[in-house]
Order: structure tokens, then C-alpha cells, then sequence
């Protein structure tokens, strides 16, 4: 990394390397910048979404490292060397990830705000645990908020694709989180 004056900024910027969805990227950002931003407004990478930006919602949620992080409380530096998924680097090669298709086919997707979050704790969930039980799914997704759903679909869209129900019977239980 190497820190410089960007031209007209007072404030040093940073030069910082990171690994997006298996592509290197260099992007000269002030240091604090967050990463949601970077990730955004430098390589228009716009399937994340900004819900709270206080890390309340979880919709902003990128894997950083094998890790699940809000993306809107990550500084930019943070990402140096970093490995980062999206949500568009969950598509497969010849199409949608199996999460995606379970949203699409059990409605797990309104408005869209949470979806992207949604996927990558899904994904960071099922990469964990491949077979998680309904408490586990729950558990998973407890930092992402939704306003649409009421959960149920966006549970069931989760165990479908992990293969653990097939009906939404076996996800009842309300709305309790
Ligand atoms: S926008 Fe990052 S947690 Fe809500
Ligand atoms: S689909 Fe609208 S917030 Fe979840």
C-alpha cells in the first residue's frame, strides 16, 4: 500500500490492492472510505446494498476473507490484500447459484434491498454448515433485517437450497428471529 496526496485532496489517500469476486483490483481511496463505497462507486459493483450504513441491517453483508462483514463498517484500508466476494460472484459459470434460484422460486426476494445480504449470509452459512436445521438458518441470518418478507420465504428459499425441506411446513414457527 502506499499513502500519497491525490490531487486536490487534502487528506492522503491510499492506494490500496484487493481480490473482488477472483479479480484484482487497485483503487486510490482515502484510507476511511468504506468499502461498501469502494466496492460501489470504484468498481460499480452496485448488487450491494446500502440499507442503515450503521451496521444494523446486514444488506451491505460482503465475505471479506472468508468472513461475513457489513461492508459499511469496513475502511477501505481494511480491504488491503484483501479476498472479497460479492453477490455477483455467487453466480456460477453456467447460471444462477442454487441460493438465487431458491429466492426466485420460493419468493424469497420483495423489493431486493436485503437480498444481496441475505445471499452472502446465506452462502457464508451454508459454506459452514451445508445442512443447517431450521434454528441454524435462523441463527444464520439473524444480522440481516428484512421489511418484506416476514422471513418465512426467505428461510425456506435457504433450506430449499441446502436440501433440508421441501415444504414450508417445515419452517413454521412464525416470524421470531
Ligand atoms: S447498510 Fe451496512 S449494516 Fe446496514
Ligand atoms: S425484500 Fe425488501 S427488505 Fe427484504
Amino acid at each position: 500500500m502506499s499513502v500519497h496526496e491525490h490531487a486536490g485532496q487534502t487528506a492522503a489517500w491510499a492506494t490500496i490492492r484487493l481480490t473482488v469476486n477472483g479479480e484484482e483490483h487497485t483503487v486510490t481511496a482515502p484510507p476511511m472510505k468504506r468499502l461498501l463505497d469502494v466496492l460501489r462507486e470504484d468498481l460499480h459493483l452496485t448488487g450491494t446494498k446500502e440499507g442503515c450504513g450503521e451496521g444494523e441491517c446486514g444488506s451491505c453483508s460482503v465475505r471479506l476473507n472468508g468472513e461475513l462483514v457489513n461492508s459499511c463498517l469496513v475502511p477501505a484500508l481494511q480491504a488491503q490484500g484483501a479476498k472479497i466476494q460479492t453477490v455477483e460472484g455467487l453466480r456460477l459459470e453456467d447460471g444462477l447459484h442454487p441460493l438465487q434460484e431458491a429466492f426466485l422460486r420460493c419468493g424469497g426476494a420483495q423489493c431486493g434491498i436485503c437480498t444481496p445480504g441475505m445471499l452472502m449470509a446465506a452462502a457464508q452459512l451454508l459454506a459452514q454448515n451445508p445442512h443447517p436445521s431450521t434454528a441454524e438458518i435462523r441463527e444464520g441470518l439473524a444480522g440481516n433485517l428484512c421489511r418484506c418478507t416476514g422471513f418465512m420465504r426467505i428461510f425456506e428459499a435457504v433450506a430449499a437450497a441446502a436440501g433440508v425441506a421441501e415444504r414450508p411446513a417445515a419452517l413454521e414457527g412464525g416470524d421470531a428471529r
